[in-house]
């Protein structure tokens, strides 16, 4: 069995190899913080999984299987789905991962279950009528609660589902500006993990974890200095939300 900076090293390349992402010790920095410790992880789910990268990883490091919920239509070999076929080629772990074509809302697992779910940049793109409104539209919170009850059910008891993305407040477009880090985010298409957060309780979700996100190329440093609300605010606004099912 191969050591995991092993797994690491052949999973890196391979991604480096067949995307934008230029620099494997960046790229392991953003997927280890993301993904945090998989160890034992068996069984994954990865919701809107775009390329596949985080999928690919799970299975690189020892996942038995992995479903890449994505609902992008077939594609040219830049399309995400095309990069997905390289990279399954590619890895010697590849075939564990399943590409469900379609969304979430579609997606039937059967009776299969998961013990670790992650959703990487795509939980306001599930909906993003509902995301924008939820605060203040009953119907809208209601669908997001139905989404997070569906994933509750679909997590193996002490599973972790662990969610990325922006948050929606961030200094510079509450004054009118651009966010000179985030320049192409739709602020009032996110929630605050805090929202999300109390959502995931609300249909039984437990030790809620947040973390901001720091500048990759600042490695150990960034997340020293940037793990910080008040930080991200005025840089990125990203933030890692992880939670578990008792
Ligand atoms: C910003 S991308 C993130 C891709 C990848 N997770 C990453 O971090 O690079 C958002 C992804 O969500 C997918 N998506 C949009 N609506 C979805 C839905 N209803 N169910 C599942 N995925 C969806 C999109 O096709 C897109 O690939």
């Amino acid at each position: 069995m191969l050591s995991a900076s092993e797994n690491d090293r052949i999973f890196a390349e391979a991604v480096v190899r067949r995307t934008t992402y230029s620099n494997v010790s960046r790229l392991l920095h953003h997927v280890h913080y993301i993904l945090g410790d998989v160890h034992g992880v068996e069984r994954g789910l990865d919701i809107g999984g775009g390329q596949g990268i985080l999928s690919f990883y799970l299975a690189t490091h020892g996942a038995k299987s992995v479903v890449c919920v994505e609902p992008e239509g077939e594609g040219s070999t830049e399309g995400v789905t095309g990069i997905f076929d390289q990279l399954r080629q590619d890895l010697p772990n590849g075939n564990r991962v399943h590409l469900a074509q379609t969304t979430f809302q579609e997606y039937d697992p059967g009776d299969l279950t998961f013990d670790y779910i992650v959703t990487g940049n795509a939980i306001n793109h599930l909906n993003e009528p509902a995301c924008i409104d939820l605060k203040t539209n009953r119907n809208s919170y209601d669908t997001y609660i139905g989404y997070f009850q569906r994933i509750y059910d679909m997590l193996d008891s002490g599973g972790r589902f662990v969610a990325t993305d922006c948050s929606r407040y961030s200094l510079y477009p509450q004054l009118g500006l651009k966010n000179p880090f985030m320049p192409a985010i739709e602020w009032e298409k996110h929630q605050s993990p805090y929202q999300w957060r109390d959502m995931l309780m609300e249909v039984g979700f437990v030790d809620p974890d947040i973390k901001w996100t720091a500048f990759n190329a600042l490695g150990a440093f960034g997340r020293l200095i940037m793990n910080n609300p008040v930080v991200s605010y005025v840089t990125v606004s990203h933030f890692r939300l992880c939670v578990r099912k008792p």
